[in-house]
């Protein structure tokens, strides 16, 4: 068996290299004193891959070989943490204010990191609830990632009792089932994940959807790109909206060092004049 590098194997030419491949395939931005974060994400493909040092893995990534991995490299430097109900009050908000403002027979959402399904499936979970007609509209939640690991655990839609555990406990009785596996493993229900179309997308390269859109969940991944990257998403954003749309992002993520022309709502949400 091959020894696992240490973090001294990751040299700093190494670390730059992966940095610019990174920020070239999806706009991440790996600064300085996340080495020991790449170091423990890159080991992982190292021992998928049985080998023993990140200059051969580097070496493979070069390769015409290793092109798929590329793709496996992007997806193992993603942060996905997520959950239920993630920012609670961005929920209430939209089933409190935003949806009397949106119209009434056609409505398109995306959630434009979904990561493992929780934030699709809360909003399909909170308007459904909101909705009663929701099955007599024209309605679609679409839900995307770069990462296939994510959308894997996003399409089964099986959660730990756990995490179902940040689901009030109403819907949760509504809208989940024991699998019968596990200890109290559960999975969401036909009638949630009906609402959710999930596909892969890397935001930084063309959208194969035309929109528009009337509300973007982008919550908590701009916080992994640089000002410029940021600055072409919001735009994009922008021309993807229906006039009247929301932009909700994450709490950490206001849109204060981006020019855009973007109304102001509350902390995290905008909307398109
Ligand atoms: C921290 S999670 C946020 C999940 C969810 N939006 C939330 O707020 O709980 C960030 C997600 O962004 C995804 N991501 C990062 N770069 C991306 C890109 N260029 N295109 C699409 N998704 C990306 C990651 O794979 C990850 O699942």
């Amino acid at each position: 068996m091959n020894p696992m590098p240490s973090s001294a194997d990751l040299t700093g030419e190494q670390f730059a290299e992966i940095s610019r491949l990174i920020y070239r395939q999806c706009g991440i931005h790996l600064k300085a004193g996340k080495e020991a974060l790449v170091r423990a994400r890159l080991a992982k493909r190292l021992r998928a891959l049985s080998l023993g040092s990140i200059d051969a893995y580097m070496d493979l990534v070069g390769s015409d070989a290793g092109r798929g991995e590329v793709g496996l490299l992007v997806d193992a430097m993603t942060t996905n943490k997520t959950n239920f109900f993630r920012e609670r009050a961005h929920f209430d908000f939209l089933a409190q204010t935003v949806l009397a403002e949106l119209p009434a027979r056609h409505l398109r959402f995306w959630s434009a990191a979904c990561s493992s399904g929780e934030e699709p499936y809360t909003l399909a979970m909170v308007l459904r609830e909101a909705l009663a007609d929701i099955d007599g509209r024209d309605f679609l939640i679409l839900a995307t990632d770069i990462s296939q690991r994510m959308l894997e655990v996003a399409r089964r839609g099986v959660y730990s009792a756990e995490r179902v555990r940040e689901v009030p406990v109403e819907l949760r009785n509504r809208y989940f089932e024991r699998t019968g596996r596990g200890s109290g493993e559960m999975q969401i229900k036909s009638s949630i994940r009906d609402l959710v179309r999930l596909g892969w997308l890397n935001l930084m390269q063309s959208w194969a959807m035309k929109g528009p859109f009337h509300v973007i969940f982008c919550r908590n991944v701009m916080i992994y790109f640089d000002r410029p990257t940021q600055q072409k998403l919001v735009n994009r954003f922008w021309d993807i909206l229906a006039p009247g749309g929301f932009l909700f992002v994450g709490h950490s993520e206001g849109l204060s060092a981006i020019k855009h022309e973007f109304r102001y709502v509350k902390p995290a949400v905008y909307r398109k004049r």
